[in-house]
């Protein structure tokens, strides 16, 4: 990775344009759901229909065709695109926004709705496209029942971990896009760029978020707006680079 490289963490707050509910906003995601009900390993033992329904029906939106990037994916889908140096989208989203906005360098922190995994084997299937349900058959064991969502739970290692440290390490930006930061490890990714890179760490957010203290460049407002204007400033920056 080269010295001009970008670090772009997103948050629920990227995708809240484009329909998707955040998970601590007043109509919230959890709102109806405890994250012990739906988003642990202990609930996917003791309910593995009700896990699976939850993420069955979030599955189901998102290939409803109803859903669509928005202004923010664009405008970092095209940052990456004409960018000298490298841009890397480390999303805590599960949704497949980025992709869908043209953002090709994209690593899924808690996991992703379009992928299902096999407990016996741990082989990961993508696209995953279906409902998983107790009678859906894993192909590499042959077995109902061992299938579950490639979503970090409460409790799980989130994925990608040393390749994210080691590209913040080597960044000359962090930017922190929609995101509550009540969540480590990736809350703790701002404090990391502050201590082991040169990064100019910037906050792009709806509200100040619990860790905008931390942050040396922030604008707040609706991501459609902030990110592309961000954006724009950053990339006539590089054409005098
Ligand atoms: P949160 O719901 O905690 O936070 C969303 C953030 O986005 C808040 O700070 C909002 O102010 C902001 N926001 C809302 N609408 C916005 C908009 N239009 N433009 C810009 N910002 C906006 O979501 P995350 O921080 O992503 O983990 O949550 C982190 C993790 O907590 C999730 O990945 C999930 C959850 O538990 C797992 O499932 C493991």
């Amino acid at each position: 990775m080269n010295s001009s490289s970008i670090v772009v963490l997103t948050g629920a707050g990227v995708s809240a344009e484009s329909g998707i509910e955040t998970f601590r906003g007043p109509k919230g995601l959890w709102e109806g759901h405890s994250i012990d009900e739906v988003a642990t390993p202990e609930a996917f033992l003791k309910n593995p229909k009700k896990v699976q329904t939850f993420y069955n029906e979030r599955r189901k939106k998102l290939l409803m065709g109803s859903v669509f990037p928005n202004k923010a994916h664009l405008a970092l889908a095209k940052l990456e695109a004409k960018w000298p140096g490298t841009v890397l989208i480390v999303t805590q989203n599960v949704d497949n926004l980025h992709e869908l906005a043209g953002s090709k360098n994209v690593l899924h922190i808690h996991g992703s709705l379009l992928e299902a995994r096999c407990t016996q084997t741990d082989k990961v299937y993508f696209p995953w496209k279906e409902a998983i349900l107790k009678t859906t058959k894993c192909a590499c064991c042959d077995l109902a029942g061992t299938l579950r969502p490639n979503i970090v739970w409460f409790g799980e290692m989130p994925f990608e971990l040393p390749r994210i440290f080691e590209a913040i390490e080597q960044s000359s930006w962090f930017i922190s896009i929609g995101t509550s930061g009540q969540v480590y490890p990736a809350a703790g990714f701002v404090e990391h760029a502050r201590l082991h890179s040169k990064a100019t760490t910037v906050e792009l957010n709806l509200e100040p978020s619990m860790l905008s203290h931390l942050f040396a460049d922030k604008h707040y407002g609706p991501a459609t707006e902030t990110v592309p204007d961000y954006i724009e400033g950053l990339l006539l920056e590089s054409t005098s680079m």
